[in-house]
């Protein structure tokens, strides 16, 4: 028994949805590309924390995509808004209870590899947790991380890109906490440690999909340079608007890309 057990109505259940994606800033219309949608907001749904930040809607939409049940997460609830952990990645937890064994996830970062250019997309390979916090705290314990990003997804998803002619470069995505973005010196100090992208999600969901036996694959809308990358100052509105710009090459991708292997 999970805290999801009897948490989703039966069109939900009884759908028996396979994949979970969950959609960072800016990236909720995807939806609009599932047939037959049904919309359950997180409200309705008894134990899923509500978010209150802008461009996260906060809802699922239950549809089919190249003939996969999808259940998609609009919107998701944020350590900077004083969540913990746990709550972070309730909504995997959801997923699993309605019986999903593979997860998408989806964010919009800041390039840190200065290689990388505004508006693509990255494929995470692995990642970063710097958050200072993990779901699993509590239990359980000790979960192996060698390969939290699925390999077979990750070369699925590369060629699918490669068909189309869309750039998919893959790196690591460093999890931070938040809510400011970072400094110059920070982005510098992630270079150091190897990562190519920074944001404030997506790594607890990761560690708490794994943990839980899904498969995952995790994708970064690369919405603008860190700071002190250029002369520019960053702002919410630029990275929502980016992110809206770009998120019609990942739904391309995805929309080839399924069934999954
Ligand atoms: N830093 C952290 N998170 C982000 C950024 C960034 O530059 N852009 C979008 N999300």
């Amino acid at each position: 028994m999970s805290e999801f057990s009897n948490a989703f109505p039966e069109t939900f259940i009884a759908a028996k949805p396979e994949v979970g994606l969950v959609l960072g800033s800016g990236l909720g219309g995807f939806t609009d590309l599932l047939s037959n949608p049904v919309l359950l907001p997180f409200s309705e749904v008894p134990g899923l924390p509500v978010s209150g930040v802008e461009g996260h809607a906060g809802r699922f939409v239950l549809g089919t995509l190249g003939g996969t049940r999808l259940l998609a997460a609009q919107g998701r609830v944020h350590l900077y808004e004083g969540w913990s952990a746990a709550d972070v990645s309730a909504g995997i937890r959801a997923m699993a209870a309605l019986g999903i064994r593979t997860v998408v996830l989806t964010n919009a970062a800041g390039i840190v590899n200065g290689d990388f250019t505004p508006g693509n997309w990255m494929q995470i390979s692995d990642h970063l947790n710097l958050t200072g916090t993990s779901p699993l705290t509590g239990g359980p314990r000790f979960v192996d991380q060698t390969e939290v990003y699925d390999l077979r997804l990750r070369a699925h998803f590369s060629t699918v890109a490669q068909q189309l002619g869309i750039p998919l470069p893959s790196g690591i995505y460093a999890g931070l906490p938040g809510p400011e973005y970072e400094t110059p010196a920070e982005i510098r100090m992630l270079r150091v440690l190897g990562a190519d992208a920074v944001g404030m999600s997506t790594v607890c969901e990761a560690t708490q999909a794994r943990a839980l036996g899904m498969k995952v694959a995790g994708f970064s809308c690369l919405t603008n340079f860190g700071a002190g990358m250029t002369g520019d100052l960053l702002d919410h509105a630029d990275v929502l608007a980016m992110g809206r710009q770009a998120a019609g090459h990942l739904a391309t991708i995805l929309a080839a890309a399924f069934p999954l292997p």
